[in-house]
Parts: C-alpha cells; structure tokens; sequence
C-alpha cells in the first residue's frame, strides 16, 4: 500500500531537526510512499497547511540549523478542539501517519493525538535532553559544543581581569546542559535546578578559586535553577563587599539554539529519522523513536510522556574535584 505520510518539526528548533527531516523524507520515498511537510508544528498542522515534499526538497538541509519546515508554541493543540481540528485536517489531505520531531511538550501533543487514534511516531528532538525514552536527543551535542565555546572564550577575558563571571545556559527545568558544558568547560562552579545551591555556597566556591590561586572564576549556572544567573548576580550584588569580589553576568540563550549542527546531532537525527519510518513500514506507531545505550529504541508514547529522566547529579562531585 502507498502510505501518505506528514512530517513536523514542533517546540523549540534543535539542530539537527533538517537532517532528521531529510532522512524521513527521503527513508519514506526509498518505500515507495508519498511524503509531506507541515509547516509550523501543531499550529500549521491545524490549519491545514501540509505540502508534498520530495527527496529533491530535503535537499541541501541537512548542514542547516533551525528547521525548514519552521516550529510553533501552539497552545489551541493543547485542548482537544483544537487536536480534533488536526485530526480532520490529517483526513483531508488523505494522510496515513504523522512523524513528529520534537521535545517533551511536543511528545506530550503526539501521544494525545495517538490517543484519538491517528498514527503517530515521535523523533526525540530537543536540546535540553530531558526527555524519557532516548539518553541523547537532536540538538543537544550541538548546543553543548557553542555552550562550550562561549565558555572558553569568556574564561579568556575573566582571567585577564581576575574576575567572577556567571555563565546561564539554557535547559529550561534541566540541568543537563549546565552540568556537562560546566564539567568540560572546566567551571569553578555549577548551578542546576535538579540540586538546591544557596548562593553562599556559590560565593564560597568562587573565593576558595581566588584562594588557590586561580586568575578566574566561572560559574555556570542553569537557566532554570531557583537562583539562575540574575538571581545570583543580584545576592552578589547586595552582599559585594562583605564577599569581596564583583561578578560579570553572560546569558548565552537562544545563541546556543543556532548553531550548525555538529556530525553528532546530523548521525543522530540521521538514524532516528530512519528509524521512524521503519516503525510506520514496521505497522508500528504510538511510539518515540530514540537512543538507548547506543541503540535505537523505540518506546510507548504513554511511557515517555509519564516518565522522568533522572540527571546523573553525582557528577557535580566529579565537577568539584576537576575545579581544584
Ligand atoms: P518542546 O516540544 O520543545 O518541549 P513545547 O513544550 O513548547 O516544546 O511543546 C510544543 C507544543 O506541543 C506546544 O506548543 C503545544 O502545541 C504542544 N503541547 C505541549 N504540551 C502539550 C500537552 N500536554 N498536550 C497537548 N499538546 C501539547
Ligand atoms: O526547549 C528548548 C528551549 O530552548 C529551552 O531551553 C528554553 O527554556 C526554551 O526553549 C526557550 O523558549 P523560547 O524559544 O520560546 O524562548
């Protein structure tokens, strides 16, 4: 049978989403299927604007950050009109099954629409690698290695200037992105929201650097901790001269979101795309495609959208040794 089949790309971009599209698209067309685009995540897919889409159209994509099919924050897909209205745009343009790459939120709408019985297969896809069912998610190596870079860079300027700098990077309620581009930027200290950090703490990290005779100190901090960097930058602030040191603030946000992809994130996004389309050739669906232990899995919508990815916090320790 020719299957008709839509892709969308949904929730914050991630790069990599371009290559996960081309791999779908042209891993639907090597199958003799008919391949679609919707543009703009749920907020196109309920206005009905899914196009055909070629191998010849996925091409020149994959080197590209963002997502060509373009994302959306589509709060009508939230309620069960608006996903009703999805569901009859589907019908209409005759199509068998939707791929949907994207993050938690995204996955959370997919197991809702599978739940209306429409065939859906999820490509874990989000930088901020909190979502169950894959260890590592598309966009993640990429937003870690401009994380990275950015650290680097401003370790230069801090040293020159003995200075205290506090570095936010993105990850929404995760700290994963702060825990790793802290571990391999070699932060003095990191701050995520999985751990409580009072800001003494902080402070005290920060002048036990000077103490041992560091020309720094770099503070990375998650956005989504209780004290992120403005929460810090202000006890700092207040209590700067009993603390004895002034602090720089960086929020390298939507920055680390548009980067080239790395080969990391264009293999990953590569295998889950194919991935998907074997699970739909598979007669399979309500499921997320993802990484597990190296492997591709492929897991109960149900199961990602209920589960909670833990975050390795004993790393902080190794964190702490490697900052002596
Ligand atoms: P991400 O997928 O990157 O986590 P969001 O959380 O913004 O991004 O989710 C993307 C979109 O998925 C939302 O704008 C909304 O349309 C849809 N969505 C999110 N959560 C749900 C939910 N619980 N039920 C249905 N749809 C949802
Ligand atoms: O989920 C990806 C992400 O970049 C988060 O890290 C961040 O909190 C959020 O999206 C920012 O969203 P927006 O692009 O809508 O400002």
């Amino acid at each position: 049978m020719v299957m008709r089949v839509a892709v969308l790309t949904s929730g914050g971009d991630a790069p990599g989403m371009n290559a996960a599209i081309r791999a779908i698209v042209r891993g639907g067309v090597e199958k003799g299927w008919e391949m679609f685009g919707v543009r703009q995540g749920y907020a196109g897919l309920i206005a009905g604007n899914c196009r055909p889409m070629g191998a010849r159209d996925a091409g020149e994509i994959m080197q590209r950050g963002g997502t060509v099919l373009g994302s959306a924050r589509c709060p009508e897909f939230q309620t069960e009109e608006g996903r009703v209205k999805a569901v009859r745009a589907l019908s209409q343009d005759r199509i068998d099954a939707l791929v949907v790459i994207g993050g938690n939120g995204s996955q959370s709408g997919a197991e809702k629409l599978s739940l209306l019985g429409f065939p859906v297969v999820g490509v874990a896809s989000t930088i901020d690698n909190d979502l169950f069912g894959s260890d590592i998610t598309i966009g993640v190596d990429t937003a870690l290695n401009i994380a990275l870079e950015a650290i680097d860079r401003l370790k230069v300027t801090a040293s020159s200037h003995q200075r205290a700098l506090l570095v936010e990077v993105m990850g929404r309620n995760c700290g994963y992105l702060a825990l790793m581009s802290g571990i391999a930027g070699g932060a003095e200290a990191i701050v995520i929201p999985e751990v409580e950090t009072n800001p003494e703490e902080v402070a005290r990290e920060i002048r036990s650097a000077y103490e041992r005779g560091k020309p720094h100190a770099i503070v990375v901090v998650a956005e989504g901790a209780r004290y992120n960097a403005e929460g810090l930058a202000g006890f700092f602030k207040e209590h700067s001269e009993r603390l004895g040191f002034a602090v720089r603030t960086t929020v390298i946000g939507h920055v680390q979101r548009g980067g080239t992809p790395t080969y990391a994130d264009r293999m990953l996004a590569t295998r889950l795309g194919i991935a998907a389309i074997e699970e739909l050739a598979a007669g399979r669906h309500g499921v997320l495609v993802g990484i597990r232990k190296s492997d591709i899995a492929a897991t109960p919508l149900a199961e990602v959208v209920a589960g909670k990815k833990p975050l390795d916090t004993a790393l902080l320790r190794l964190a702490g040794i490697l900052a002596k």
